[in-house]
């Protein structure tokens, strides 16, 4: 086994505010330009109005409902597993990122999880997986190898990475098909795993990696947000890439399923964003809490306005 668990020296990490410089940036890209013409410039224009107020004035929790912090699919999830975490009693909740290459999306997960503690008090556990040399070799078609290739996505500056990585964040290297059912069996329930962001590209990477989700029940939100981030390529279907791991993973385990979140389009402000048809939700039908034997302390009524 390769595998090498690396600890990670305390650093700041990297701020991910949408400063003005960063959107001018952005917009300079046109296939990300396209993206905010397709999803944000087709919603109302008067939500688009309250935005610049919000990204001016807004607390945090606004900004993640106005779709304001850079990488929101990881903003709405860590923000929603936090505050799962304060009904259920818990101080902390882990954080995984399934795919890591030069670490972008991690030092955001870091910086959004920082913002996410000054909001709500819940501190974070953060946790990347990766190779470290870039893509293995696809198995077959269902690793959509006309997307995705050998070597591709190389950890480029690991030296860089480590520095810049926070003392709350760890990066164990090593093919996850050893490295994520491995960790599964090292959660506790005093830092519930409350987030995974699948990132591995291939059918067989992602369905290696899904026993993170199988370890012990009490140690996990009774609710994981997962976010599927390749299954928009085209191409992608139920029959390849992370829906194909998903459904395979639905059809083995009887108390764990994964689905799309529920009603999330329509509990959002802006409906147009791609990241809200990737968010899907990890089930766990066997945690305590969605037990019979769990009793809430005061029972649910439901008044009646028409009775005198
Ligand atoms: C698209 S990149 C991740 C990008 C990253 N999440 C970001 O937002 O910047 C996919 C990564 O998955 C990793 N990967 C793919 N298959 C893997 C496997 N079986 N074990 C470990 N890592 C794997 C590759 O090394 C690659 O860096």
């Amino acid at each position: 086994m390769t595998t090498l668990d690396v600890s990670i020296s305390p650093a700041k990490p990297k701020r991910t505010a949408a400063s003005p410089f960063y959107v001018l940036r952005r917009l300079a890209n046109k296939e990300k330009l396209d993206k905010v013409f397709v999803e944000r410039l087709t919603e109302p224009l008067h939500l688009n109005l309250l935005s610049v107020l919000v990204s001016l004035f807004g607390t945090y929790r606004m900004k993640v409902a106005f779709d304001l912090i850079v990488r929101q699919q990881y903003a709405f999830p860590i923000l929603y597993a936090a505050d799962a975490a304060r009904r259920h009693g818990y101080r902390q909740v882990t954080l995984v990122e399934l795919g890591v290459a030069s670490g972008a999306g991690l030092l955001n997960m870091c910086r959004i999880a920082e913002r996410t503690t000054a909001a709500t008090g819940i501190e974070f556990r953060i946790v990347g997986f990766d190779g470290g040399k870039g893509m293995p070799e696809a198995v077959d078609h269902r690793d959509l190898p006309e997307h995705f290739q050998l070597g591709d996505f190389p950890m480029m500056d690991f030296a860089g990475l480590k520095r810049a990585l926070p003392s709350n964040a760890e990066l164990i290297l090593g093919d996850v098909a050893e490295t994520a059912p491995a960790f599964a069996q090292t959660l506790t329930r005093e830092a519930p795993l409350g987030f995974v962001a699948v990132d591995v590209d291939y059918y067989s990477a992602a369905k290696a990696a899904m026993p993170i989700l199988l370890g012990a029940a009490e140690n996990y939100l009774p609710i994981v947000p997962v976010y599927l981030d390749d299954i928009g390529v085209d191409g992608s279907n139920p029959w390849n890439g992370e829906l194909l791991a998903v459904s395979e993973f639905n059809a083995e385990n009887a108390l764990r399923k994964i689905a799309p979140f529920t009603l999330l389009r329509s509990r959002r402000i802006f409906k147009n964003t791609q990241w809200i048809d990737r968010m899907f939700a990890a089930h766990i039908h066997d945690h305590p809490y969605r037990s019979p034997a769990h009793k809430r302390a005061t029972k649910w009524v439901i008044g009646n306005e028409y009775l005198k």
